[in-house]
């Protein structure tokens, strides 16, 4: 089954993602981390999305998941839910060219009144062949926008 018409755009991130990756913030230690991306059509005008890690040991460590939607030309969102208790709507852009696909996204985040507070975050991916790179920034914790992830991933 085609993807429908609207996905037409990021139709290339279909499918299993998985790569190293490297981690930092202001307020804690620098970590390594194995990173994996999966998108699926599920039949409607969005891709499901989820993210998965782990450490160097198996553990698991962050995952996310939600939906990427392409309202219009040009224009990408994607709503995110994260288990330490934020909700991302990251409205952005993206750009497919020929032999690339770049999508980026600033997002207003709600947080539990539980959840260590983050204020807004910055995500990008980019998409050339068979490499996917996301790199992710977030204002979080009482720090300006920051630097946290970085991952290098490859079709499996
Ligand atoms: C591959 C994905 C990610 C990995 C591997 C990762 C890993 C980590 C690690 C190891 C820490 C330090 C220890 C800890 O507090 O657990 C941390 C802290 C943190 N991360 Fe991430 N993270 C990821 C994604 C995210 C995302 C998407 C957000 C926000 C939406 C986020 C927000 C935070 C916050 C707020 C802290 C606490 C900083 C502090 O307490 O000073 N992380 N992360």
């Amino acid at each position: 089954m085609e993807p429908a018409p609207s996905l037409a755009p990021v139709a290339a991130l279909l499918g299993t993602w998985r790569g190293e990756g490297a981690g930092s913030y202001p307020t804690i230690e620098d970590f390594t981390y194995t990173d994996e991306v999966v998108f699926t059509d599920v039949g409607k005008p969005f891709l499901h999305y989820v993210q998965r890690s782990w450490s160097a040991d198996g553990s698991p460590m962050h995952t996310e998941t939600g939906y990427l939607r392409i309202p219009g030309a040009g224009t990408a969102e994607l709503i995110l839910a994260q288990p330490m208790g934020q909700t991302e709507l990251a409205e952005g852009t993206v750009v497919a060219e020929a032999d690339s696909l770049v999508l980026e996204f600033q997002a207003r985040v709600a947080n539990s009144a539980t959840a260590k507070q983050v204020d807004a975050t910055r995500r990008r991916y980019e998409l050339t062949g068979d490499r996917l790179v996301t790199t992710f920034a977030m204002a979080a914790v009482g720090q300006p926008m920051t630097h946290h992830l970085h991952s290098d991933m490859r079709r499996v």
